[in-house]
């Protein structure tokens, strides 16, 4: 497999043979601090999955909490339950308690919308807020559902998009920008954008930034506080695993949250909701952002899978994310077959949590994966992403998915 030059202070270096390679990942199960969380997920027997960057595998406790939702909220208070049971406040209490994961105060994090919605109602309120600049810049490499929400939130308003190269970025950024929206992990290849560096650069330019971190929360610390941050959006699907088609949440710094407007207002993001007034009037802090009645279910699922989150360090969980990543590439690496590409950066400093690989019969190579047990994702015409949770995967399963992959390979000779 051809890999880029590899940079100091990756977990393991040089080539491994297959014992090797098992040792290895056993002495880092015994080590890890998070191994105990890797039994509060449920997966099917005999599967090892690695496509957490697409959708994250349930927490058991996730089914009991949402039974319970069902049964002993939904089903005993009926429509009291909206208060009685603080359905109409989880949008802001679960925002309190994704805001630490991504450095926000909080009061700064509400859970709404999908990610795509969230997106498209922060670029109008940005664009809103800054009148005299016309100019949204991206990459070509964002998410595509970013750039379409992007291309509509400008055309509704006569302004334009500036999508560049990743490495034209800083030129890109001039007295015309009004806001720079940029995934801070490429979904394609797991390459991690400077976060800091490009915010600094969009504020330098007079510019806001809104940044995408569906591949980020729960796996990449944010600290979207220490780098003034101003604007973020992400899922909680991924890294997160509060299930399929699971809220999304949004960002908006405190001092950003008076004069940002909801281009989307709806009543529950009104003061006072229950009186109906004809008039919108925006309710206090980032409850404006709200639009409709919250999805209680979906809420459940998430305030559950937030649970297994709690007493974890976000460091602890990079530094296995590191080690799971760097443990994979260097199986492969060692393996050496041919036709097998890395398409990733080689240093896990670079990297979020996803490894993907590049080869010609791509979708052949996770066909005969997955008949090993093996689940990763395919993005055509070549690509192959393994997303590796750190809470809910060991050492030793990403050594086996690593060596499923590699017998994969070669069967495609
Ligand atoms: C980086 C990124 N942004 C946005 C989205 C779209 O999210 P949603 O379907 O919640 O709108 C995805 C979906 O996977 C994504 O990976």
């Amino acid at each position: 497999m051809r890999v880029h030059p590899r940079r100091a202070g990756d977990f393991v270096s040089g080539a491994l043979d297959r014992a090797g390679a098992l040792d290895r990942a056993r002495a880092l199960d015994a080590e890890d601090p998070l191994r105990e969380l890797r039994t509060r997920f449920t997966m099917p027997h005999g599967t090892i999955y690695l496509n957490s960057n697409s959708l994250g595998p349930p927490p058991a406790e996730v089914t009991a909490r949402v039974r319970e939702t069902i049964e002993s909220e939904w089903g005993t208070s009926l429509s009291a339950g909206w208060t009685a049971r603080g359905w109409l406040d989880a949008p802001e209490r679960l925002g309190d308690r994704i805001a630490p994961m991504i450095g926000a105060m909080p009061g700064e994090v509400l859970v709404a919308d999908t990610t795509s919605v969230a997106l498209a109602k922060l670029l109008g309120a940005a664009l809103a807020s800054r009148p005299e600049r016309r100019i949204v810049v991206s990459s070509t490499d964002n998410f595509p559902s970013d750039l379409y929400a992007a291309a509509h939130a400008v055309n509704r308003v006569g302004a334009g998009l500036r999508v560049v190269d990743r490495s034209d970025l800083p030129s890109a950024l001039d007295e015309d920008v009004a806001v720079c929206c940029l995934s801070q992990v490429d979904f394609r290849t797991g390459a991690l954008l400077d976060l800091p560096g490009l915010t600094s650069a969009a504020h330098a330019a007079g510019a806001l930034v809104l940044w995408d971190l569906c591949h980020s929360v729960g796996v990449v610390p944010v600290e979207c506080q220490t780098n003034r941050v101003d604007l973020a959006v992400g899922c909680t699907y991924k890294y997160v695993s509060a299930g399929p088609g699971a809220p999304s949440f949004l960002y908006v710094r405190h001092d950003l949250q008076e004069t940002l407007e909801n281009p989307i207002p709806g009543w529950l993001g009104h003061q006072d909701p229950f009186r109906f007034d004809l008039e919108w009037e925006a309710a206090p802090g980032i409850r404006k952002f709200l639009t409709s009645t919250p999805p209680v279910l979906g809420l459940s699922a998430l305030e559950s899978a937030l649970d297994v989150f709690t007493g974890v360090a976000i460091e602890d969980v990079r530094t296995k994310s590191m080690a799971l990543g760097s443990l994979f590439v260097d199986i492969l690496g060692a393996a050496d077959v041919p036709g097998l590409e890395l398409a990733s950066p080689a240093s896990a400093h670079e990297r979020g949590a996803q490894v993907s690989l590049r080869h010609p019969r791509a979708s052949e190579l996770l066909q005969s994966a997955a008949r090993r047990g093996v689940v990763g994702d395919l993005r055509p015409p070549a690509l192959c992403r393994f997303g590796l949770s750190p809470l809910a995967l060991s050492y030793e399963e990403v050594f086996l998915g690593a060596d499923a992959v590699v017998e994969a390979a070669r069967s495609l000779r």
